[in-house]
Order: structure tokens, then sequence, then C-alpha cells
């Protein structure tokens, strides 16, 4: 077996995970992500193109990166994603992820399956069309949920992502959970942040982790904790019986960053060394100065030495409070 390199940061965390984001555009408007009208779009020329991105991966994979994970604003607006992922294929010991809201799905499974890529996040808040239109202000509930079963038919491994808002969404947690009863699919709920774009938040947090996880366990008091692998966020948790799983992501608590091992390259080309920072370093700038792979090397370790313990600090780092919106940072 080859001896593949391993890159840590300087807390001793192993770094092996590069989160995409491809496009800062997306095609619904979820209330916790974007204001109403939207928020201002780049230009083409200012994201990053293809041919940039698939060099990042390209270096970074060198440097140890294993996992990579495409996300956007939505992954499937940007036209030219499935030539990419094509390319992508190609690198070997590579593990291909999306995140994506299912809207723009239907025409690309089988390629997708052709090119080996299984793992998919589905974004999906609600099991209720008009709470998805409420959510989403889209009306597109039947085709994310026909492109939900179309994924589960043909063996995509799926994780729904549900956002859980005070007074939203509440009332899917139990239907969610209910859900992986006769579905092999993983539920994650997830804490609200407060990256929608406008900075507005509530003071405190209503639904954090615990409060999810006691409303879970008003009907399903049977519920058991699954031991959760390195660098992952959700606590996972399991209904003996149930085809799928449940999660939790503690994503405003942060209790998960001691096993943090995510870097982020946002459509914009910044360097994000955890999601609470307000991008640490111009990659775009930076590879259009006509850079080799060795500068383009040494760069991303020195960048992966600097990193802050947690969630906590790097949000203190910030010049300013946190106003933008998570459709230009990808999750
Ligand atoms: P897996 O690779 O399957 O573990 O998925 P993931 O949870 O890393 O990715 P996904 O894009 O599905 O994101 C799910 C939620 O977790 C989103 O709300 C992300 O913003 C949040 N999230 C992902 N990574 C981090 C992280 O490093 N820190 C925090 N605080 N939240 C994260
Ligand atoms: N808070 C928590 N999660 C969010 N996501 C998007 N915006 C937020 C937010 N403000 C999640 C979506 C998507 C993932 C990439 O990020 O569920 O699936
Ligand atoms: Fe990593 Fe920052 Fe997320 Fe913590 S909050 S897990 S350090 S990205």
């Amino acid at each position: 077996m080859t001896n593949l390199p391993l890159l840590f940061d300087n807390h001793g965390r192993e770094m092996s995970y590069l989160r995409l984001a491809v496009t800062d555009r997306c095609n619904l408007r979820c209330t916790y992500c974007m204001p109403a009208e939207g928020i201002t779009y780049l230009p083409e020329k200012k994201l990053l193109s293809w041919e940039e991105m698939l060099r990042i991966v390209h270096v970074l994979n060198q440097l140890g990166i294993r996992k990579v994970r495409i996300t956007g604003g939505e992954p499937f607006v940007r036209p030219g994603l499935m030539d990419f992922l094509q390319e992508l294929a190609k690198i070997e010991n590579l593990e291909i992820c999306l995140t994506t809201n299912g809207v723009l799905l239907e025409n690309h499974l089988d390629s997708l399956l052709n090119l080996g890529i299984k793992n998919v996040n589905l974004s999906l808040d609600s099991l209720d069309s008009e709470r998805f239109f409420k959510i989403t202000r889209r009306n597109d509930f039947d085709q994310v949920y026909q492109n939900l079963m179309r994924m589960i038919e043909a063996n995509f491994k799926v994780k729904i992502n549900a956002v859980v808002m005070h007074g939203m969404n509440d009332n899917d947690i139990l239907p969610l959970v209910k859900f992986t009863e006769k579905h092999p699919v993983s539920v994650r709920f997830i804490e609200e942040m407060p990256f929608n774009g406008s900075g507005l938040v509530e003071e405190k947090l209503f639904w954090d982790y615990r409060r999810i996880l006691s409303q879970i366990k008003t009907e399903f008091p049977q519920i058991e904790e699954v031991p959760m692998a390195y660098g992952e966020t959700s606590k996972n948790y399991h209904v003996p019986g149930f085809m799928g799983d449940v999660g939790i992501i503690a994503a405003f608590s942060r209790t998960f960053c001691g096993s943090c091992n995510r870097i982020r390259v946002t459509s914009l080309g910044q360097v994000k060394t955890c999601l609470y920072d307000d991008g640490v370093f111009d990659l775009k700038e930076y590879l259009r100065l006509g850079v080799s792979d060795e500068d383009l090397k040494n760069t991303m370790i020195k960048i992966f030495g600097e990193r802050p313990k947690d969630g906590f600090e790097a949000e203190n780092n910030r010049k300013g409070v946190i106003n933008e919106s998570m459709t230009s940072i990808g999750g």
C-alpha cells in the first residue's frame, strides 16, 4: 500500500477535508440563508474558474486532502458542474461528496452514479409542502421530494439536512425522525447559525442541540446514541428497528471543533480555516499572480499552521460581525 501524506494543523488536527463552494448563486431563497430579495451575486470572472478549482483540489490532494465536498450556493446552477466533476473523479484517493437543495438533480443522477459519486447531502427542512414554501420562498417541494425518492431507490448515501427554526419547522422534527423508519437515510437536525445575509439573529438560540434531542425523545424515548467518526459534525442516533439514522449538528454551539478536519474555499476564492472566520487568504488573487504549484503548497501549509483552535476564537478574530450569507460560504 502506498503511504499517503498526512497534513496537520497547529493544534494537531488532521486536515483531510475540503469544502469547495463552486458558486454563490442559488435557485431557492431560504430564510436562514438569504434575505427575500437575495444577495448581490458576483460576475463570473470574480468567481474561481473551473480550471482554478481543479488546480486547487489537485494540489490540496497532494498535500493530504482526501475528501472534497462540492457546495454552493446551489452547485447545479453553475453551468459546467458535471464536466468539472468528471475531471475531479480522475483524482486518486479523493472522495467526492455533494451538498445540494435537490431541485435540479433529476437529470444528473445517472451521471453521478457513473462517476462513483454516491454521497449526497440534501437540504430539506420540511416534509410539508406549505412549510417548505414558507422557508424556501419557492414552490419546489414536489421536485425535491421526488428527487429524494429517486436517490433512495438508486442507493445513494443520502443525508437530509434540516435547519431547525423556532416557529417555522419545529413541527417537522418528529415527522423527519419518523421518516427514517422506512427510509435508509440519515436525517440531521442543524442548529441555526447567523449566516443569513442580514446579520439579524435571535438573542439566544432556542433550538439548540439539547432541546432538539429532548424533543425527539418525547416520541422516541428508545433512541440510542451511535459513536461519532473522527471529524464528523453530527452526533448520531438510531431508533431501534428503523432503517435510517438521526443526527444533530451543534453548528452554533460548536461542540466538535476539537476534531475539525476542514478547510473551506469559497466561490470568490477566499480560504477559510474555520466556518466562523471572515476569510483568511485571497487564493484567487494569489493564483492569478501566476504562482507555481510548489508556492501554492507552501502557502497552504502555512495557512494550515495558523488555524484558530475553535469557532469561538475564529469569530473573535473577525474584523466585523457576521453578516454574510451561507450561499457564498457553502456551509
Ligand atoms: P459530512 O461530510 O457528511 O459530515 O457533511 P457535513 O455535515 O460536513 O456537510 P453539510 O454540507 O451537509 O453541512 C451540514 C451542516 O453542518 C451545515 O449547516 C454546515 O454549515 C454545518 N457544518 C459543516 N461543517 C461545519 C463545521 O466545520 N463547523 C460548523 N460549525 N458547522 C459545520
Ligand atoms: N444555519 C445553519 N445551517 C445552514 N445551512 C445554510 N444556512 C444555514 C444557517 N444559517 C445549511 C443548509 C445546507 C448546508 C450546506 O448548510 O442546511 O444544507
Ligand atoms: Fe471547524 Fe470552525 Fe466548524 Fe469549529 S466552528 S468545527 S473550528 S469550522
